[in-house]
C-alpha cells in the first residue's frame, strides 16, 4: 500500500473519530496492557461478571446486545467490506477451508454465524461440482437475522434457490435449541466464534449436534507470529480498516470493534485446547496458519 493511501487513511481516521466512539477505544496502543490491567482484567472475568467487546470490558450480559448492533449495522455492506478489508483474500481461506473439509457426497453441513453464506455457497458447489452431488445439504445459523437475510436474497440467484439443499435459521451458537443431538456431518463456523461471550460453550453445542465421527471446523482470525509482519499488520487492521469502514460504510465504531475482537481472540495453542477440552480429538497441533497467521483453520473430530 502506497504512503499517500495509508496516510489519506490515517487522515481519515482522525476525521471521522466518532464523538460517540468512546467504547471502542481508538489505538492500537491498547494492544499492550500493563501486567496490572491484564491482572484486573483476569480477575474481573474470573469472577464471571465481564467479558470484552474489542478492547473495552463489557458486563457478560451486554456482550450480545452488542455484538448485534455491530452486524446489523454491517449487514448491508458485508460482502463488499470483506472484499475491501482483506484485499479479496479472505476468499483464498475460504476455499482453503473447504479444500481441507473435502466433503463427500450427501454430506449434512450445519454453518454456525454463517453470515451472509460464504462458508454454505462454498460447500454446495464443492459439493456439486466434484461429485456431481445435489444430496449435500446445509443449515446456516446466526444470531442476527439481518446478516441471514442477506444470505436468502444471495441464495435467490444461486442454483440452490427452491431446493432443500439450504436452509436459514437463527439461532445463538451457545444454544443451537432447534438443532438435535448427533443430527450433523460436519459443523463450522467462519469468522463467528471471537464474536460469541462464551467460546467454550459454542465448542460445547458442536460436540452435541455432531454425529459420532463428525467433524468440527473453525476459520477464525488467528495471532501472527512474526513481529516484522506483524509490525505491519497492526498499521493496517487500526490505521486503515476502520477507515475503510468509514469511508464504505459510514461506519467507522463497528470495524473498530472487528479489529479489536481479532486482537482479543485467544492465540492458535490455545483455542486448539479449547477445542480438546470439550472433547474433540485433533491431529497435530489441530490447526493451520493462513497467511503468516493472519487467520487459521481449527479442526476437531467427535471420536
Ligand atoms: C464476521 S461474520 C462471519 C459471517 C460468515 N461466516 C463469513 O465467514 O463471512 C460473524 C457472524 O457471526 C454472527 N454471530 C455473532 N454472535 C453470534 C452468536 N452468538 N451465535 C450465532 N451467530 C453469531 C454475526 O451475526 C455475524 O453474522
Amino acid at each position: 500500500m502506497s504512503r499517500a493511501l495509508l496516510n489519506t487513511c490515517r487522515n481519515v481516521t482522525r476525521q471521522y473519530r466518532s464523538p460517540l466512539a468512546a467504547p471502542f477505544s481508538t489505538s492500537a496502543h491498547r494492544l499492550h496492557q500493563s501486567p496490572a490491567q491484564q491482572q484486573q482484567q483476569q480477575q474481573q472475568q474470573q469472577a464471571g461478571k465481564t467479558t470484552h467487546f474489542g478492547f473495552r470490558d463489557v458486563a457478560e450480559e451486554e456482550k450480545e446486545s452488542l455484538v448485534h448492533k455491530v452486524f446489523a449495522n454491517v449487514a448491508g455492506n458485508y460482502d463488499v467490506m470483506n472484499d475491501a478489508m482483506s484485499l479479496g483474500i479472505h476468499r483464498i481461506w475460504k476455499d482453503q477451508f473447504i479444500r481441507s473439509m473435502a466433503p463427500g457426497p450427501g454430506t449434512k453441513l450445519l454453518d454456525v454465524a454463517g453470515g451472509t453464506g460464504d462458508i454454505a455457497l462454498r460447500f454446495l458447489d464443492y459439493c456439486r461440482n466434484i461429485h456431481r452431488d445435489s444430496t449435500a445439504s446445509v443449515t446456516m445459523v446466526d444470531i442476527n437475522p439481518h446478516m441471514l437475510e442477506e444470505g436468502k436474497k444471495r441464495f435467490q440467484t444461486t442454483p440452490y434457490a427452491h431446493t432443500n439443499q439450504a436452509d436459514f435459521l437463527v439461532q445463538n451458537a451457545e444454544h443451537l435449541v432447534d438443532i438435535p443431538d448427533e443430527s450433523v456431518d460436519v459443523y463450522t463456523i467462519a469468522f463467528g466464534i471471537r464474536n460469541c461471550t462464551h467460546v467454550d460453550r459454542v465448542v460445547k453445542e458442536a460436540y452435541r449436534v455432531l454425529k459420532p465421527g463428525g467433524r468440527f471446523m473453525c476459520l477464525e482470525f488467528a495471532q501472527v507470529d512474526n513481529p516484522v509482519i506483524g509490525k505491519f499488520y497492526d498499521i493496517y487492521s487500526f490505521d486503515v480498516i476502520p477507515a475503510l469502514g468509514q469511508i464504505i460504510a459510514n461506519d467507522r465504531d463497528s470495524y473498530q470493534y472487528l479489529v479489536e475482537s481479532i486482537r482479543k481472540f485467544p492465540p492458535q495453542a490455545d483455542f486448539a485446547q479449547i477445542i480438546r477440552d470439550q472433547g474433540f480429538k485433533t491431529i497435530g497441533s489441530g490447526y493451520e496458519d493462513l497467511t503468516f497467521g493472519v487467520a487459521a483453520i481449527h479442526s476437531g473430530f467427535k471420536i
